[in-house]
């Protein structure tokens, strides 16, 4: 892109600021600043301005605990077959900037160990091992990193030998990123001739996934079902037979990992329908009504939340690879330069991130399974360091669930 067609785009976008400084820059950094603005996407910021509500909410059915229970075996030996006939793969939402945690590494490269390493990913990996030893199979395992974290996420699994895992199995891929703005949406810029840009959100992992080429290993391993799951829940059970084998059985297309909720306003996103689709409404979006609405027999009507484990069929995915998702806009601490020039490190929310999330791509699919599991086993969240969902926390529920830490 030459500089008159970066000035007209910016000019068209109403970010002339990001080229304030390009008459101080070598040729090498022009270069760079120039290429950048050809390839961010201006428009996410007019887009996440004008979003559509939500439409009509009401109950989806759960498949409880109970009922998993009572099915288990069955469930389980449907889900071990298509695990052994390598129609499972796990995807790990990596790409994230784990901002609350406050640790400049990748999140998955923290330490939750005490006496000993016991790095979340080594946790992450540990769980699926188990499920690879059950099935007596490896498990194609696909990581979304960001530019932000690629390498170092990389470095780390190579460094620490797959933590056990065979190497051949794990496979990396880039997630895109987004420009980020103050909060009257003028992109800021990170240096005099670097936009500030930022992950965009979980929401793309299939569309990054089929674009860095990982589609053919699909096509040639002939997986039908991937299980994606965040980084930072260290009790996370992924590539589960149970939870294959229930939404296989059912004859569903996706699936839904949830908890029943701890308190009314537990910060989670709830299942639901939305228009008769399933669907999930983020804790900020739960009115008082529908969270303290109930059925005729006394329990809650929008009492389980999701874990961020969800299971897709491959096909399904591909039908909506190109829809475009809701943009939700993030207020957060952007590491920038001021109106002089000089870098500034945020200590309170200083712009905007913008970002779709995987929770919408729920609504895109014609079914879903909201399969329940029990808390204390498998949900764990590593969000900030001390407090609910931190470090401590989970600190706890490994040493409950029998991990030496
Ligand atoms: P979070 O919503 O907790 O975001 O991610 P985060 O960036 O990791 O952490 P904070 O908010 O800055 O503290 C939930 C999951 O989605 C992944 C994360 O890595 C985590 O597994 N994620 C998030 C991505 O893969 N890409 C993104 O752009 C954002």
């Amino acid at each position: 892109m030459t500089f008159e067609e970066a000035r007209a785009k910016c000019e068209k976008f109403n970010q002339e600021q990001l080229l304030k400084y390009y008459g101080e820059l070598n040729d090498k950094e022009k270069e760079a600043l120039l290429a950048q603005i050809e390839e961010t996407d201006f428009g996410v910021i007019e887009r996440a301005a004008h979003q559509a509500g939500k439409g009509k909410i009401t109950p989806i059915k759960v498949l409880t605990a109970k009922d998993i229970a009572d099915n288990r075996a069955k469930y389980e030996e449907t889900g071990l077959e298509a695990i052994r006939q390598g129609k499972v793969a796990a995807v790990l939402l990596a790409g994230g900037m784990g901002t609350r945690l406050g640790s400049d590494k990748p999140k998955g490269c923290f330490n939750m160990g005490v006496t000993r390493e016991l790095f979340i990913f080594e946790c992450l990996i540990n769980n699926l091992m188990d499920v690879v030893r059950k099935a007596d199979k490896y498990i194609h395992l696909f990581v979304m990193t960001s530019d932000k974290n690629h390498e170092a996420t990389m470095e780390f699994f190579k460094g620490h030998e797959f933590f056990g895992y065979k190497g051949e199995y794990v496979h990396f891929f880039k997630q895109e990123m987004a420009p980020a703005t103050d909060m009257q949406g003028k992109i800021l810029l990170e240096e005099k001739g670097r936009l500030a840009t930022s992950p965009n959100g979980n929401g793309g992992w299939f569309s990054s996934l089929y674009h860095s080429g990982l589609e053919m290993c699909i096509r040639e391993e002939g997986i039908e079902w991937l299980n994606v799951f965040a980084v930072d829940n260290v009790l996370q059970r992924m590539a589960d037979p149970v939870f294959v084998g229930s939404v296989i059985d059912g004859g569903f297309t996706s699936g839904s990992k949830v908890i029943k909720k701890a308190a009314r306003d537990e910060k989670v996103g709830v299942i639901c329908l939305e228009d008769g689709r399933p669907s999930i409404v983020e804790y900020y979006e739960l009115t008082d009504e529908l969270m303290n609405e109930k059925f005729p027999d006394g329990s809650y009507a929008y009492d389980y939340g999701v874990i961020l484990n969800y299971l897709f069929k491959v096909e399904e995915l591909e039908k909506i690879i190109d829809n475009p998702l809701p943009l939700h806009i993030v207020d957060k601490k952007i590491p920038c330069i001021d109106e002089k020039g000089n870098p500034v490190a945020p200590t309170e929310p200083n712009g905007h991130k913008y970002e779709t999330l995987i929770l919408d791509m729920i609504h895109m699919m014609k079914d879903n399974l909201p399969f329940e599991v029990v808390r204390e086993h498998e949900f764990a969240p590593v969000k900030n360091k001390e407090g609910i969902d931190s470090v401590v926390s989970a600190r706890e529920l490994l040493q409950k669930n029998g991990v030496k830490l």
